[in-house]
């Protein structure tokens, strides 16, 4: 009963008989000899999947050598698995890796594993590799995930609401209660496991009143209904928690980490937790940060406040997660010494060496907020001493709001094999996140989820492939976005080629339209305030949240130079620093970001910086007018509903680009007074 878009990358649609897996005889059945639910659930998954796949049954059996079958397990408690993999190639499959191989001897494709998390990440591999019609014959697979954690962190409110949601209300909560629509919640743990994924926290990092108490006794049976959900995935529950809570739920007069009750406190609810869940995951904070409490009341710093959580969680082995968005956000925009940007950095990086090891932290993949361009966090690797992950969001608060088509894959890679140059080259981002820069125990990616209760989860179709490519990437970082994309694409439309280069090219132009036609060369914002849609150049420009963009009659941009700005360049190292600290050298995308310079400007392109203005945003508008033309031509090679669903979303964004490009346009050109060389329509 659930549509094509409920299903999305799972839907197993039919492959034409004949066109491949003429063998039907080896997917007859599926062999497990483990009383596990995890491996059960991963069984009925692959029972599922050949089913619409191949339309035939694939029904649970017991393993007869010499009958033709698939077959799970774990090593050395399954006789098949056993007498496939007998070599010690094994030794080499971490705690979630696995291996798959195809024995023509034995008549049976094995998918073995040292846990049964392994078999759920090799089964969804298995059916990837069937739904692409890819070869199976003579598979030998051996695959360990990259990353160690591996997140998705739910914005979910108790209320019901999703805060930077895009696709409708919380799937886990409704009236301050958790919901009881399981079998949603299933399916999104399938998705998210499918692609990868084995954390989530599933409550908003601002922790209001009532989700203060999801910690408490009050809701901990409900939680522990939806960490077996996950648990059968392999995916670990996480909480976010209120750093008052001592205060506001436990009745204690001060929440100050030294203080010995509220040690005692946290404690206790830890203990309580564990009771509940004894494989949760551990807790997330957003601690003075944006109003939020923290340990700055109590004069203490962050080290003290999340090693205090730390000390609880570590007996079981759980782990603080603690965010680095910490910056003033009372800032009076008169004041041009202080640096939003350089916040992170400064307060975190003296802390370095402080923090207990199962405390990691958690850092936007740039210095300010998500926007469609920043350059990397100087913060990643600069802390040899401390575990720390990588924050990206995947909901699409400055990308479109799921209004707009925007693949973030491609991004997210840039930021990656971005080059800290920390101990020289081969510093990159992604070798900082998996751990192995620094040797750290800890490490990982977390991501802010974009689904919501839409039918198709994302609200806008094509950002489906934002949350598979997120999780196929945290799994993998050398995946290539366009690979990824392909993927996606056949797996939840099929494999005619005309509609996957179209789909394909669509996403893959989408990032860099997105960027031409909002805020120019790096600088950022230029959104209304509050909800963040639309274009508003001043929006934000006599605020307190310390995002401007400084344009006059001259010039434009924020002077992030050692010399005559804030010193932001210099939490680069080396040449990276130096590149970004001269306007001659500074990227063109980023240089609005770096430096505050005249109209005339000449960029690396040679344009001047309000030509440049000018024809991105009059090519960024042409060229989303454009991706409404690529996708008429699937008419009638898709679904018609998601079809027409598609292209409303693509006739709003061109709509909406074009108001991007006037205002934009507009703005610039009433302050400069300088015309466009090409003479378009400015107003
Ligand atoms: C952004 C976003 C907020 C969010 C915050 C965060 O500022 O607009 O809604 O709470 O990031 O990451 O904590």
């Amino acid at each position: 009963h659930h549509s094509d878009a409920y299903r999305a990358w799972l839907g197993y649609r039919r492959i034409a008989p004949g066109e491949r897996y003429n063998q039907y005889e080896l997917y007859s059945s599926i062999v497990i000899s483990e009383q596990d639910d995890r491996i059960h659930a991963a069984a009925t998954e692959l029972s599922r999947g050949i089913e619409g796949l191949l339309g035939q049954p694939a029904p649970l059996s017991d393993y007869r050598n010499g009958d033709a079958c698939i077959a799970l397990g774990t090593f050395g408690h399954s006789a098949a698995i056993d007498e496939v993999f007998q070599d010690e190639a094994l030794a080499k499959i971490g705690p979630e890796g696995y291996v798959i191989r195809t024995n023509s001897t034995l008549r049976c494709i094995a998918i073995g594993a040292s846990s049964s998390a392994g078999i759920v990440y090799g089964v969804f591999h298995l059916l990837r590799l069937l739904a692409l019609g890819i070869d199976v014959e003579a598979l030998d697979i051996a695959e360990n995930p990259v990353n160690r954690l591996r997140m998705i962190n739910q914005w979910d409110n108790m209320d019901g609401s999703v805060e930077r949601g895009y696709a409708g209300r919380s799937i886990f909560f409704a009236d301050n209660r958790i919901t009881w629509d399981s079998e949603r919640i299933r399916d999104y743990a399938r998705l998210l496991a499918s692609s990868g994924v084995n954390a989530i926290s599933i409550n908003n990092v601002n922790v209001h009143r009532v989700e203060s108490k999801l910690v408490t006794t009050q809701f901990l049976p409900d939680v522990a209904k939806l960490a077996d959900i996950f648990r059968l995935y392999g995916i670990r529950l996480f909480l976010s928690v209120n750093y008052a809570s001592p205060l506001e739920v436990g009745g204690l007069s001060t929440a100050d980490p030294l203080d010995t009750t509220v040690r005692e406190w946290w404690r206790t609810q830890v203990a309580e937790v564990y009771a509940a869940i004894p494989d949760f995951g551990g807790l997330l904070v957003k601690a003075d940060s944006e109003n939020r409490p923290g340990p700055f009341t109590y004069g203490r710093d962050h080290a003290d406040g999340s090693n205090m959580l730390a000390e609880a969680l570590k007996p079981y082995g759980g782990v603080v997660i603690w965010r680095c968005f910490v910056y003033n956000c009372k800032q009076d925009w008169r004041d041009r010494k202080t640096d939003r940007a350089r916040a992170a950095y400064d307060h975190f990086k003296p802390l370095d060496g402080k923090f207990m090891d199962n405390v990691i932290l958690q850092v936007k993949n740039g210095p300010i907020d998500f926007q469609v361009r920043e350059p990397v966090s100087p913060l990643f690797g600069a802390m040899e001493a401390t575990n720390q992950m990588i924050e990206f969001q995947i909901t699409q608060e400055y990308t479109g709001q799921q209004r707009h088509v925007c693949y973030l894959v491609p991004q997210w890679k840039e930021v990656l094999e971005f080059d800290t140059l920390i101990k020289g080259d081969g510093s990159s981002v992604k070798r900082v996140v998996d751990g192995s820069f620094h040797g750290n125990a800890h490490s990982g990616f977390a991501a802010v989820s974009n689904i919501g209760d839409d039918e198709n989860w994302t609200g806008h179709l094509l950002a489906q492939a934002n949350l598979y490519g997120y999780g196929r990437l945290a799994w993998n970082p050398e995946l290539s976005a366009e690979a990824i994309a392909e993927e996606w694409i056949r797996l939840s439309f099929g494999g005619d080629e005309q509609l996957v280069h179209t789909i394909r090219d669509i996403l893959m132009s989408s990032w860099g339209i997105y960027e031409s036609y909002t805020a120019p060369l790096g600088i950022g914002f230029m959104v209304n305030p509050d909800h963040h849609y639309g274009p508003n150049v001043d929006g934000y420009e006599y605020s307190m949240w310390g995002t401007y963009h400084f344009a006059d009659c001259h010039g434009i941009g924020v002077d992030r130079t050692k010399a005559t700005g804030t010193g932001y360049t210099a939490q680069y190292a080396g040449a990276n620093m130096e590149q970004y600290d001269s306007p001659a050298n500074c990227p063109d995308e980023l240089l609005l970001f770096f430096h505050h310079v005249p109209y005339t400007h000449r960029l690396q392109s040679g344009k001047t910086v309000i030509q440049s203005i000018y024809d991105t945003h009059f090519e960024g508008a042409e060229r989303a007018e454009g991706l409404k033309a690529s996708w008429e031509l699937l008419e009638g090679k898709m679904d018609r509903e998601l079809h027409r669903q598609v292209a409303d979303r693509l006739a709003e964004q061109a709509t909406h680009a074009r108001e991007w490009r006037d205002q934009i346009n507009t703005y610039f050109y009433r302050k400069s007074g300088i015309v466009d060389q090409a003479g378009r329509l400015i107003y």
